[in-house]
């Protein structure tokens, strides 16, 4: 796999984070290079001009126009944050000001680069979030596979910015040049959508790129049906918590139970927060946690672990996160601890599971036409 993005006589070295020495898949794509290409051929930036990075992948813009410019990048991902920081240090790149969703814009921005991202609700968020911060000289380059981009995306910069143009295909990437029009109202609009959960005492506050946010994910739907309950369980962890749903559920049924919610996006932690504060006025032992999988976590410290696992990383459908989760939630939990999980039949997660806790200790909770609930626990 290739590891070095040479362009003109600079060379970076990328890994994907976590790094994995036998990854087939690549730090950065032909929209990352499709920007550089572009603004090295046809652009005369400044030097010290500063600029915005949005959704950065694993730092492949963020080292690349660190080393003359001043640069911001924003990523909603813990992933991204932590491959950017090792990819900056690798390179030996000029220090570059990382922000999370949490964080708020700075203003005086000369040049925004955006990576599409894969939620429209977050795009529309962060075209907001540009507009309200930028200068009306500011502009503005995203980038995208060119089959998806779609009129009605380019209608969204123009809703939600002004007037905007497209280039030709590259590699099948496309870039949009856009214009922030500041002097033209815009409506302000709520960021995040609430909704009931149908059957349960649940209303949930999603940001715009929690998982699933418009509405509940059918896995989860299924899922808490078959939440156990049991006075013996006192550390609950939600891994890969979206929304947080199947915590605020769990901590319902085992209201004695410590929570511990974890996910890669900065979004998805703070509507868990959100919500759990919300159903519970006692959130003394509820802890909300951007990481990778349970990174760092104590072993033997957990009685339940819940995971609905993730099957992409960024854009590419993998399963070793889920993999990853799997054998962090072996070493998190208590001798005698259970995972409950839940995934599409055709993963086929009992065979990841049988390997990893054994043949005896995996049996199937639950089963409809599309789920499985498999439950794993500790020997
Ligand atoms: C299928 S969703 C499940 C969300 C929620 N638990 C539900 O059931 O609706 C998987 C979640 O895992 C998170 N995730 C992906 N990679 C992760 C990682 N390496 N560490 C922690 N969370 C991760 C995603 O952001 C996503 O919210």
């Amino acid at each position: 796999m290739k590891n070095e993005l040479q362009f003109s006589d600079r060379t970076l070295k990328l890994s994907r984070y976590p790094y994995r020495s036998n990854d087939s898949l690549q730090a950065w794509d032909a929209g990352d290079e499709y920007i550089i290409r572009y603004t090295e051929e046809e652009m005369s930036l400044l030097p010290d001009q500063k600029i915005l990075i949005l959704n950065d992948h694993f730092g492949a813009l963020s080292c690349w126009f660190s080393q003359h410019h001043q640069v911001t990048t924003m990523s909603d991902s813990f992933l991204s944050h932590q491959g950017i920081r090792r990819n900056l240090e690798e390179n030996d790149c000029p220090s570059v000001r990382l922000l999370t969703t949490m964080d708020s814009l700075p203003q005086h921005i000369d040049f925004v680069l955006l990576k599409l991202p894969k939620i429209n609700r977050h795009l529309i968020w962060q075209l907001i979030q540009i507009r309200q911060n930028l200068s009306p000289d500011c502009q503005v380059i995203a980038v995208n596979k060119a089959r998806e981009i779609h009129t009605s995306t380019l209608r969204l910069f123009e809703k939600y910015l002004g007037h905007t143009t497209t280039s030709l295909a590259w590699k099948k990437h496309r870039l949009i040049f856009s214009a922030p029009d500041v002097s033209t109202h815009h409506p302000d609009q709520t960021q995040e959508l609430t909704w009931p959960v149908e059957g349960e005492s649940i209303h949930l506050i999603n940001l715009p790129n929690v998982y699933s946010g418009e509405k509940l994910d059918l896995g989860a739907r299924f899922f808490l049906t078959h939440l156990p309950q049991d006075p013996k369980f006192k550390h609950i962890i939600d891994l890969g918590c979206g929304n947080g749903v199947l915590a605020v559920k769990a901590r319902q049924l085992n209201p004695q139970a410590a929570i511990t919610c974890i996910d890669e996006s900065f979004m998805a932690v703070e509507s868990a927060r959100q919500n759990l504060q919300h159903h519970f006025s006692d959130c003394e032992n509820i802890r909300c946690i951007a990481n990778n999988c349970l990174d760092e976590f104590k072993g033997n410290s957990a009685d339940l672990v819940l995971c609905n696992p993730p099957f992409h990383q960024q854009t590419a459908i993998t399963d070793h996160i889920a993999w990853q989760m799997f054998c962090d939630a072996k070493h998190v939990l208590n001798k005698g601890g259970q995972l409950l999980v839940i995934g599409n039949r055709h993963l086929g997660y009992d065979g990841k599971l049988t390997r990893i806790f054994g043949k005896t200790s995996v049996k199937t909770v639950a089963a409809n036409k599309k789920f499985v609930i498999l439950q794993a626990t500790k020997g």
